[in-house]
């Protein structure tokens, strides 16, 4: 990514007067997957991919928005800001001026050029990505910067679930406004509580593999198991006084669950209870270095996540596979939502060349197409640049 380069371009699209520039990361989750709707812990990071935007006042009420990586250009009156299919990308950035608004901020036209170096669809959440941008420059650009960063984080959540439609949870938005550099985050879901914890690997690396099977259809699936999950609190309720399913102790998902008779209700709840269990252990051997007991809490929750909760696939369950074999690799997993996109490993430094060629040979062999690398660091949130 070369910001001079899209500097020209912006000059080119709208003119050359001045024009500030933003970064917004992506993130990776090292564990807790599908449990921050469940009132569970979560252990993300935002990563030195993302985003980058270019933005001008225009002073008006038009919001102009091009793109360099969709061929989509959008332009709409920020006093009508309506979900409209036709508008793809830019019914993102519509949702969070429509919710920055609706909390009582001020927003203006704005001309607007992105360029992101995160493939769409690989499920390192590309959309909480384009929203913390976009809210991080209404906040700088018109409202000077007087919205709390959390409050930012929880409109961009409400832009996806109720401007766009997808009923995704807290933790991609949260783990892109308020990251930090070689930190993961432990998230509390339920209550927002959150701690910054070291993400000191030792002589170990984490390494991306894309899968390069796009994410389709992931949202109703997505839909399916929060719903599935709602179905199997309401059973656990009829015993058991609680609020989210992560609340249940493991003890006492075992008493209980011959009272959930579906097999598949069942199993996306113990994979819940579990997962939330393993994202404690994990944070505690972070903390004492304990790397290779990090690795394997991540094999756990990936075979939790193919058997139990059923979002890994064919291309995802290869990947992951061929890593774990890998002498050198401490444990892989998929990360995000599942059903295509991503997972990690954590991998000795030295052996990340070799690794890379072990995995990709395999995955072509198996799948047909090449999968992808990415080795990036732990970095900040969402920013001026
Ligand atoms: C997507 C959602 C998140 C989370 C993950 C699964 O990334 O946006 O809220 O539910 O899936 O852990």
């Amino acid at each position: 990514m070369n910001l001079d380069e899209l500097r020209l371009k912006f000059s080119t699209i709208y003119g050359t007067r001045s024009m500030d520039a933003f970064f917004s990361p992506s993130r990776i989750n090292i564990i807790g997957e599908h449990i921050d709707y469940n009132g569970g812990k979560v252990l993300p990071g935002a990563i030195e991919l993302g985003t980058y935007g270019l933005v001008r006042k225009r002073g008006d009420n038009i919001l102009c928005l091009a793109s360099e990586n969709i061929d989509l250009k959008v332009e709409v009156d920020i006093d009508d800001l309506r979900f409209n299919i036709e508008d793809g990308w830019g019914n993102y950035p519509k949702g969070v001026l429509y919710f920055i608004r609706e909390a009582g901020y001020n927003i203006e036209g704005m001309d607007i050029l992105i360029e992101g170096n995160i493939p769409n669809g690989a499920g390192l959440s590309s959309s909480a990505s384009l929203e913390l941008l976009i809210g991080e420059m209404v906040n700088d650009l018109f409202n000077g910067g007087r919205i709390p960063r959390i409050e930012l984080v929880k409109i961009c959540q409400r832009a996806e679930n109720d401007f766009v439609g997808v009923k995704c949870g807290i933790m991609d938005q949260f783990a892109i406004g308020m990251g930090r550099r070689n930190k993961a985050i432990l998230l509390d879901t339920n209550i927002l509580k959150y701690e910054y914890i070291d993400m000191d690997l030792k002589d170990n690396i984490i390494v991306i593999m894309n899968t390069n099977k796009r994410r389709e259809l992931s949202n109703s699936k997505y839909n399916e198991r929060r719903a599935e999950c709602e179905l199997g609190l309401e059973i656990i309720r009829k015993y058991k006084n609680i609020e989210n399913l992560c609340d249940l102790e493991i003890e006492e998902y075992e008493r209980l669950r011959d009272y959930i008779s579906q097999d598949n209700i069942r199993n996306r709840v113990e994979h819940a209870v579990y997962e939330n269990h393993r994202v404690n252990r994990t944070s505690d051997a972070l903390k004492k270095g304990d790397i290779q007991l990090v690795g394997r809490l991540l094999i756990e929750s990936h075979n939790s996540l193919r058997n139990l909760y059923e979002v890994t696939g064919r291309e995802l369950d290869c990947i992951v596979d061929s890593a774990n074999e890998y002498p050198h690799c401490l444990g892989a997993r998929m990360t995000g939502a599942g059903f295509g996109g991503c997972a990690i490993a954590i991998v000795k430094k030295n052996k990340v060349e070799e690794f890379m060629d072990f995995v990709g040979n395999r995955y072509r062999e198996e799948i047909g197409y090449d999968g992808e690398f990415y080795i990036t660091d732990i970095g900040d949130g969402v920013k001026k640049i």
